[in-house]
């Protein structure tokens, strides 16, 4: 399949690094097709402004938005990659999300409603965390994570299969439990 990982961190010496890293180990090993889009390193706009706007709703696509839709669509599978920030994604994915998943590309309004116009077989998205997994249970943050991005998003644009998988205490956490989550990444890959 052909994977396209969007990959928000801007450390190369990161973590963060090191499982994109495993995960595309993982998928080259079955023979997935691999795209990287490592937004920080290419230096990606991240603000939808007025002329965005004015533009997209004329019908024309700004080039640099659809220079990013043409590799969406050229993929079959998705991953994301990206730390917690303030319980949500860097800004910069967001901003990369914005911009790229556009009405009349990712979705569209018909009589019935708003319906998904991506046809990506399915999505994984890796998060690390810096807190432990006790806290995100039950503030009930990982809950709302999963509803605005696995659902909000991926499965609003039409993407019904996400698997979600977060990485916590990554911080604090001991050495071979950081290896047990590069094992997991790159089984993630793997079983894409
Ligand atoms: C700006 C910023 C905000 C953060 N907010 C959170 C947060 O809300 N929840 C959390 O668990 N960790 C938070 N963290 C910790 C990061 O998730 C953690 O440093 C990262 O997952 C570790 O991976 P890395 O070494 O690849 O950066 C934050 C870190 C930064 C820099």
């Amino acid at each position: 399949m052909k994977v396209l990982v969007v990959y928000a961190h801007p450390y190369p010496e990161s973590f963060n690094h090191a499982v994109l890293d495993k995960f595309i180990q993982g998928l080259q090993s079955k023979g997935h097709e691999v795209e990287i889009l490592d937004l920080y390193a290419l230096g990606f706009n991240p603000v939808l402004s007025a002329a965005d706007l004015a533009a997209l709703q004329q019908g024309q696509v700004p080039a640099d938005i659809a220079a990013h839709q043409e590799r969406v669509t050229r993929a079959e599978g998705l991953a994301f990659i990206f730390p917690i920030w303030w319980s949500s994604m860097p800004a910069l994915l967001k901003g990369w999300i914005d911009r790229v998943f556009s009405l009349g590309f990712a979705y569209a309004f018909r009589e019935e409603g708003p319906v998904g116009l991506l046809k990506h077989r399915k999505a994984v998205l890796i998060t690390t965390c810096g807190g432990d997994q006790v806290f995100f249970d039950q503030s009930g943050i990982q809950k709302a994570i999963q509803l605005t991005v696995d659902l909000g998003v991926l499965a609003f644009t039409g993407i019904a299969k996400v698997h979600h998988e977060f990485f916590y205490n990554v911080v604090q956490t001991d050495p071979a439990t950081r290896e047990k989550y590069l094992e997991q990444a790159f089984s993630l890959g793997v079983h894409f």
